[in-house]
């Protein structure tokens, strides 16, 4: 069974679209794959209780129980590897992470990012391409490389940004988006590595 491991630090709706698609479109039979475990910097993550209730397994590891980031990413790898896992998943998943860590997971980490990459890398996309003016806006699934919100693109989903539109307004559309690419990239994903 190839095991899939996603990282979150909120509310993980991204996380649930991908545990829900992989339910509904039969991931277990169809791809010998399965959403192993859930993994939280956070213990205050709302997904971790979906996750907990779909029986997945969870853990908190927490980077201000640790020196540095080299320390917290020592453990959080150590708790991702006892998964092994085909693919590490970043959904919402809030840390900036070293090259070393990005390395070892080369070629099986993948990320969701709030805005059409490679425009608005960082944070703020929603605020930012409303200040400038932009006509439409988006999220990006890409591979993870040691540059922030880089990497060769897997999907792209484009919304327009509409007249009276605010940062929250503007997440909302994205994120309906996100949960729709981000199952979907997965899938394909798994598809080409089976
Ligand atoms: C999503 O919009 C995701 O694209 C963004 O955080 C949100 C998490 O929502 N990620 C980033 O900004 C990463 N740079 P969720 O916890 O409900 O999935």
């Amino acid at each position: 069974m190839k095991n899939i491991v996603i990282l979150i630090s909120g509310g993980g709706s991204n996380m649930a679209a991908i545990v829900r698609t992989a339910r509904q479109r039969d991931w277990a039979g169809r791809l010998d794959a399965q959403v192993a475990a859930v993994l939280s910097n956070r213990a205050d993550a709302g997904g971790l209780a979906f996750a907990r209730e779909q029986g997945i397994a969870t853990a908190v590891v927490d980077h201000k129980g640790f020196p540095g980031r080299e320390a917290f990413e020592a453990a959080l790898a150590a708790q991702i590897d006892l998964h092994r896992p085909a693919l590490v998943v970043l959904a919402g998943f809030m840390r900036i992470l070293t090259p070393a860590f990005v390395a070892r997971y080369a070629g099986r980490l993948v990320n969701i990012h709030p805005s059409l990459l490679p425009a608005f890398p960082g944070l703020h996309t929603h605020r930012r391409a409303l200040e400038a003016g932009c006509r439409v806006a988006g999220a990006t699934v890409h591979q993870v490389t040691a540059e922030l919100d880089h990497g060769p693109i897997l999907e792209q989903a484009v919304v327009p940004v509409l007249p009276g539109d605010t940062e929250q307004s503007l997440a909302a559309r994205v994120l309906t988006q996100e949960h729709l690419i981000y199952p979907r990239a997965i899938e394909a994903f798994l598809q080409q590595a089976a």
